[in-house]
């Protein structure tokens, strides 16, 4: 019988990252859940994705082996998804805009700004893994255009001179909408 989702959560008392040991060891629990389920390999990797935020070889591995299938095939579902990632990302995804309205608007100019303050290039985390950089490619709010994805809340009319202000409400969950508010 596969354990409640509970308690694939982190610890809250330490919120060390776990060891790529433990994470194989949750891989286990994960395959035990979805592996009969039709469709069940994305949904699992996505689940360890969340749980781990990122999906590293081992976990590849337990999860192809888990569902008997050959590493190279889970790995290239992995690669094939722009939204796994094999390295290590931040708390905070930041996914900057370059999709045509942003673009014109002032999508780049975010960016550059963005990789000025982090001191990281897209694809990047930083250091103190608070943050990783990355772009897309139109969030379906071209009107507010520049737009900025944090995790799930989207940032409108973003400028870059704000920048350093946008981060540091982010980090300390300060009401998101504030930046439309203010533009
Ligand atoms: S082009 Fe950026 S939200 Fe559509």
């Amino acid at each position: 019988m596969p354990k409640s989702l509970d308690s694939f959560a982190p610890c809250a008392c330490c919120d060390r990252p776990l060891t790529e040991e433990e994470m194989v060891t949750r891989c286990h629990e994960i395959v035990q859940e979805y592996k009969d389920k039709p469709g069940g390999l994305i949904p699992a990797l996505q689940m360890a994705q969340s749980l781990f935020g990122y999906l590293p070889k081992p976990v590849v591995k337990a999860i192809a082996d888990g569902f008997g299938k050959s590493y190279s095939e889970v790995s290239g579902v992995v690669s094939f998804y722009s939204f796994f990632s094999t390295r290590p990302r931040g708390k905070f995804l930041i996914r900057v805009c370059l999709g045509t309205a942003c673009y014109v608007r002032g999508g780049k100019d975010v960016l550059e700004a963005l990789k000025k303050k982090l001191g990281v290039e897209v694809g990047e985390t930083t250091p103190d893994r608070n943050f990783t950089l990355d772009v897309g490619r139109c969030f379906g709010a071209c009107g507010m255009a520049p737009v900025v994805m944090i995790n799930d809340t989207v940032h409108q009319r973003v400028k870059p001179g704000r920048i350093g202000e946008l981060l540091t409400r982010v980090l300390t969950g300060e009401n998101p909408t504030a930046e439309r508010e203010r533009a």
